[in-house]
């Protein structure tokens, strides 16, 4: 049997889960504490959502030169994301063919060839082995392709983001993003060149189930009650409640931001219509950080008329998109979502730059970069451990076995709430679960297929 076919054989090991009826564990409008607590459950995850669907791997300026790396994972796979030698960029696995320790222990860097730390192989960073030591002791041509490092078949970028699957069935990316891409573009748009650039990251680490981040990231349900400490300390000096997330409060569902669901696992929370449009409107709704006078009274100085819509780029676009599974713009930071066991999950929020492509004063880039960290530094920080507590919570709730369901129901079944539109799309009022009624239906279509998963290497 060789490497391709043992990949897609049926599931053996998984034949537990095969067992499951997938229709009763998670129905219309609730699922089975299961799905996040049983480790034969997340081991299928790990092949048939993190390797038969498109995964977020990294962004393309943190590789930005040829021979640059970073290290990342593929669900539990390790692996490189390399900007190889000719420019193109691969995802190898993090695997020396000869023993199987990972090849690569540094976070990032640049490099032509990888070593492996045990018995010394040496590969180029096209994955193809280059050489090992004391070649007379192998009899075997050491040349055959199967000592090349293992490789995702399939990694495209959209705009910069890169995904990549083992599923050589699954859609181009660009058609699995589908009508999500647009908002994507939008979020890109208002950047100066179309784009951004990652700077460094806050990272996290809770003890829960992967899942349990996806389905709050678009959840306007918990804000008021979960972030009540962040909204008071936003609006502190506020005088009334007009900062962040304050349109959550008091009547959220009557306001015109919504959801929409658009297919494939993926939705976006639109808060963009609660904002005044008007230049400055998105920078009147930062709340009060060290400084910010002062950056302000200088950009008035400098840029007389222009200085609020430079400022404007520095607030945090107020939407939330999500891409399935694991991967969300939220204000103006990239958050991934990293498997790490059924019951630990890494929570990581990169940060995003401007760059300088000559429409944006260039003194202004980067006194907009220093306050966007600024900006950026509010609600991960004081946000995400609200929401990680009540990850590491539900958890521990799970462990009751007898009381089997959480459930999903908000908005479900009142007519007229839920508008079907033509593109196939689903809008719903902000607080609904709409979103994770209709991203948990493509959680079980990919629970239930056989998917086609590869690896290729080197000839
Ligand atoms: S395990 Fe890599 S050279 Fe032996
Ligand atoms: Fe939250």
């Amino acid at each position: 049997m060789t490497a391709l076919e043992k990949i897609n054989a049926p599931p053996t090991r998984l034949g537990g889960t095969a067992l499951y009826d997938w229709d009763h564990l998670v129905q219309e409008d609730r699922a089975h504490r299961l799905i996040y607590t049983d480790p034969a459950i997340f081991e299928a995850e790990m092949t048939n959502i993190f390797g038969g669907t498109w995964t977020y791997l990294a962004h393309e300026s943190e590789i930005p030169n040829d021979n640059d790396f970073i290290t990342r994972r593929l669900g539990l796979r390790p692996l490189i994301i390399v900007r190889d030698s000719n420019g193109k960029i691969r995802a190898l696995y993090n695997r020396c063919t000869h023993r199987g320790t990972t090849l690569c222990r540094w976070d990032k860097g640049n490099t032509k060839s990888f070593q492996c730390p045990y018995h010394g192989w040496n590969f180029l960073n096209t994955g193809k082995l280059r050489g090992v030591p004391w070649p007379e002791g192998y009899a075997e041509d050491m040349r055959d392709p199967k000592y090349n490092i293992a490789q995702v078949p399939r990694v495209e970028s959209y705009r910069g983001f890169i995904f990549a699957t083992l599923n050589m069935d699954a859609l181009p990316l660009t058609e699995h993003l589908g009508t999500i891409a647009k908002i994507i573009d939008e979020w890109l748009d208002r950047n100066p060149g179309g784009t951004v650039a990652v700077c460094e990251a806050n990272r996290f680490r809770y003890k829960g189930n992967w899942k349990l981040a996806y389905d709050n990231s678009c959840d306007g349900y918990h804000v008021a009650y979960s972030h009540r400490s962040l909204l008071e300390t936003e609006n502190r000096f506020a005088g009334e409640n007009a900062k962040g997330m304050a349109y959550y409060r008091n009547s959220p569902d009557t306001q015109p931001m919504y959801m929409r669901y658009t297919g494939r696992g993926n939705h976006f929370k639109d808060k963009r219509p609660n904002l005044e449009k008007r230049p400055g409107g998105l920078w009147a709704l930062e709340s009060a950080h060290p400084g910010m006078e002062h950056y302000e009274a200088e950009f008035i100085k400098r840029y007389g008329d222009r200085a609020f819509a430079l400022l404007d780029l520095a607030g945090s676009e107020p939407v939330n998109i999500n891409v399935f599974p694991n991967f969300s713009l939220l204000g103006n930071h990239i958050q991934v979502f990293e498997p790490v066991g059924v019951e630990e999950t890494n929570a990581i929020w990169y940060g995003t730059m401007i760059v300088d492509d000559g429409s944006v004063p260039s003194d202004a880039v980067t006194d907009i970069n220093a306050l966007r960290m600024r900006t950026q530094e509010g609600f991960p920080n004081f946000g995400e451990v609200d929401d990680i507590a009540n990850f590491e919570q539900i958890q521990r709730g799970l462990m009751a076995p007898e009381d089997e369901w959480v459930y999903m129901n908000r908005g479900f079944g009142i007519p007229d709430r839920i508008k079907t539109h033509d593109d196939g799309s689903i809008t719903a009022p902000a607080t609904d679960e709409a979103f994770m009624r209709e991203h948990f239906k493509e959680w079980k279509r990919l629970m239930k297929a056989r998917p086609n998963l590869a690896i290729q290497r080197e000839p």
